[in-house]
């Protein structure tokens, strides 16, 4: 999805023209993939841009560096801050938001701790992930060839940019083989997520969504998701799901910060009702919620000034 610029960018505790935020080709996570990010949004809300859960997802961004032993050296306080900076100065009322933290020109090598730690906090304009219409025609699932990360092989609750080779093998193979996106199973057969987002599947009436133990990203917005369920009377919980699970899905969507919820109509040509009255409901509640419409979520939403 191509990118519109925006004024400026935060790096490294200041803000500098948006052509201006450039990298040595030497540097070190751009050549080793060592490097933490997190993908947020802020939405237009009737008191300014308010940005989802951003409090969360900066201390997601502080726990993938301490699993790889990266020491972030801004605390989540200024990097909350520095987000909201960023937002404000685009003078968007809603848009993406990409903090990463990665290890910078100076050192080469496999050992990352004589390395120093850049960050940067950009934004621009986005708009649905999985196309205008993933809500009410769905999208088409392929299950992926490519197996998710072991949790001995790469760790799936660090949000690293290495990670995402597995999720961008799936994605084109599933492109390329006319779906819109993939389902990754672990190296045990279980679902785990999808390339970019959690899964939740209606089995027995009952909303399944994989944990973290089965190679899942802890969603924020699958976390937003249950309580939204729960709120809702649904039965949602935590559980292992096999690809027969999906195909015989009563209804199933995907989750997540950029794909928001959307709903899927297919998995490997397997036709799913589609959208299904409870992913109806939790679309609606969800897009009520981000845009600080509900006052029982209102602590959801930070704003930007
Ligand atoms: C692999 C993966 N799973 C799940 C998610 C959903 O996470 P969140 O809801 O926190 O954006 C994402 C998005 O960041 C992701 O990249």
């Amino acid at each position: 999805m191509p990118i519109t610029p925006t004024d400026q960018i935060w790096m490294n505790g200041k803000m500098v023209a948006w052509d201006d935020a450039r990298i040595h080709v030497l540097t070190h996570s751009l050549h080793y993939g060592m490097g933490v990010f997190e993908g947020i949004r802020a939405y237009d809300t009737s008191r300014g841009p308010g940005i989802f859960r951003l409090t969360e997802h900066i201390e997601r961004l502080h726990n993938s560096a301490k699993i790889l032993m990266m020491e972030i050296p801004y605390s989540v306080d200024e990097l909350v801050q520095a987000t909201k900076a960023t937002v404000a100065a685009s003078g968007l009322p809603g848009c993406y938001i990409r903090p990463i933290a990665y290890y910078g020109y100076g050192e080469m090598g496999l050992n990352t701790m004589p390395c120093s730690v850049d960050v940067a906090i950009a934004c621009w304009p986005w708009g649905a992930y999985l196309g205008e219409d993933a809500l009410t025609t769905g999208v088409r699932m392929k299950i992926s060839s490519w197996t998710r990360h072991d949790n001995n092989t790469m760790p799936p609750a660090a949000k690293t940019t290495g990670n995402y080779v597995n999720s961008s093998l799936a994605k084109i193979e599933a492109v390329k083989a006319g779906y819109d996106e993939a389902v990754m199973l672990n190296p045990h057969g279980f679902v785990s997520e999808c390339t970019g987002e959690n899964i939740f599947v209606s089995r027995h009436g009952k909303l399944i969504t994989p944990p973290l133990a089965d190679g899942a990203l802890e969603g924020i917005t699958q976390s937003a998701v249950m309580t939204i369920a729960r709120d809702q009377g649904f039965d949602v919980s935590l559980g292992q799901l096999t690809r027969s699970d999906l195909y015989i899905a009563e209804e199933m969507f995907v989750c997540g910060t950029a794909a928001e919820v959307s709903a899927v109509n297919s998995v490997d040509d397997r036709t799913i009702p589609c959208p299904g009255g409870m992913t109806k409901v939790i679309a609606e509640e969800y897009g009520k919620a981000v845009r600080g419409q509900t006052d029982r979520y209102k602590d959801w939403v930070e704003l930007a000034s």
